[in-house]
């Protein structure tokens, strides 16, 4: 049997009061039906590490959507579950006030101090029946259920019910790995089994400053042809966590360095002069004077600066390769074209007027121009792109449609010429007030039909 020690106070330091009550409540109440349960995975590596986290799903060994369907008959709330998966979802958003004032007795605790829903996981074993496969699910020993993880250091248990209250469960020997700061898998076929764990190890591997351990580093070298085979979503999920790490550059090099980019495909590089701008993309303060919108085609804007950073250096057909492999969305496509057709006219500008850089400029996404502007930050181009996104897009003339239309001018492609003559005036200093805009106006327009 494997050692137990016990982390019942590192648990009641972690966790708010209200939090906590509720896990005792239904540690309780799993502890009467004699259910054995756990908090396992990220949330226990975590609390050992002293860097806890809020979020934990409770593991079941036995029918965790029984646990729950008690607790919803005993104080209410709701349950969905899937049998097949033996997962249940106790949502208790609407019931956390009475959970906190009548069964917890926390009168002073803040609603947002209980989570909205609780998990309830059976413990259960996955069979892979070919590689990169949906897994075959079936219901398990806590141990089994621990085995089918990913690497040893998210293998640790701490059982809540009864006696056990804060005992630890470490079947898989993740506590030692843990101490010695190691990332290892369980066995030789992981990555076979989920090739997309290669991306996990380096991505826990730099979060905590740990090692990839040997033996599990050469099974990653024999397994990263496997990504080939992986799906652009489920690749492009395992990125963008990276990418949402705390510090994701040294992650990237490391992927680069042990080879996996270009295993996913042969295109797909780090290059760590990339650095600089991926840092400003995803953690300095945006420029705020750019009024960048806080997403682009419903994504994350950083996440999308991010992608932008990554891939418009690179040739177009290259660029289009990598967002048709990790089916990168619409808009970021389609930026990436729009930018890379930028790319080569940027030094030409230099030298042009205001109402130039403009006309080249307006219909390109303001993201692309940002990341331009973020791969330029040492060249002059960096200094057109900001005046242009700052000042130059939002100057425009005091006339528009409605008065060349009752100036009598007749709709049609004069407007439009005539309207831009306006604003490259501006733009460009040759007017500088309503008065000489109408001067010019004048000028601009044909003789009016009625003189
Ligand atoms: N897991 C796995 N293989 C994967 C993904 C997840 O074995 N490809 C397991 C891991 O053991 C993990 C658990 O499923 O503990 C939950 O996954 P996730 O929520 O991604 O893990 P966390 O460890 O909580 O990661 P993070 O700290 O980044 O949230």
């Amino acid at each position: 049997a494997p050692a137990r020690q016990n982390f019942a106070d590192r648990l009641e330091a972690a966790l708010p009061p209200a939090r906590l009550a509720l896990l005792k409540l239904i540690a309780d109440r799993a502890h009467r039906r004699r259910l054995p349960v756990y908090v396992v995975g990220g949330f226990v590596r975590d609390l050992l590490l002293n860097r806890p986290s809020q979020d934990f799903d409770i593991v079941v060994e036995g029918d965790a959507i029984a646990l729950a369907r008690a607790l919803e008959r005993e104080l209410g709330g709701r349950v969905t579950s899937h049998s097949r998966f033996g997962t249940a979802k106790w949502h208790i958003a609407e019931i956390r006030a009475s959970l906190l004032k009548n069964t917890l007795r926390l009168d002073n605790a803040d609603l947002s101090d209980l989570p909205e829903y609780l998990d309830f996981i059976s413990a259960r074993t996955e069979f892979y029946d070919y590689p990169t496969a949906l897994p075959t699910v079936e219901r398990s020993s806590i141990k089994l259920d621990l085995h089918r993880r990913d690497f040893t250091i998210n293998t640790l248990a701490l059982r809540l019910d009864g006696r056990h209250y804060g005992d630890l469960y470490d079947y898989w020997g993740g506590y030692a790995d843990l101490q010695r700061g190691l990332i290892r898998v369980l066995h030789s076929l992981s990555f076979v089994d989920d090739p997309t764990r290669m991306l996990r190890a380096v991505r826990f591997e730099q979060r905590f400053g740990f090692q990839i351990e040997d033996r599990t580093l050469q099974l990653m070298h024999e397994a990263r042809d496997l990504l080939r085979q992986v799906s652009g979503d489920r690749l492009r999920h395992e990125l963008e966590l990276i990418l949402a790490e705390e510090d994701p550059l040294p992650a990237l090099q490391r992927l680069e360095e042990l080879q996996l980019l270009e295993s996913i495909h042969p295109d797909l590089h780090w290059n760590p002069q990339l650095n600089d701008p991926m840092h400003a993309a995803l953690k300095a303060p945006l420029e705020s004077a750019w009024n960048l919108p806080e997403t682009w085609g419903g994504a994350p804007i950083r996440r999308m600066l991010a992608y932008l950073v990554w891939f418009l250096p690179l040739p177009a057909e290259k660029s289009a390769n990598l967002a048709q492999r990790l089916r990168l969305p619409h808009h970021l496509r389609e930026g990436l074209k729009i930018g890379a057709e930028l790319i080569p006219d940027l030094p030409g500008l230099l030298d042009c007027a205001p109402s130039r850089i403009v006309a080249r400029l307006d219909g390109v996404p303001l993201p692309v121009i940002y990341a331009l502007f973020l791969l330029n930050r040492t060249s002059e181009i960096a200094e057109v792109l900001s005046t242009y996104a700052t000042r130059w897009r939002h100057i425009h003339p005091v006339t528009d449609g409605h008065t060349l239309r009752a100036m009598g001018v007749s709709p049609g492609p004069a407007y439009r010429r005539i309207l831009w003559a306006l604003r490259a005036a501006w733009l460009d200093g040759e007017i500088h007030s309503p008065e000489e805009e109408r001067r010019l106006l004048e000028q601009l327009i044909p003789t009016k039909p009625h003189d």
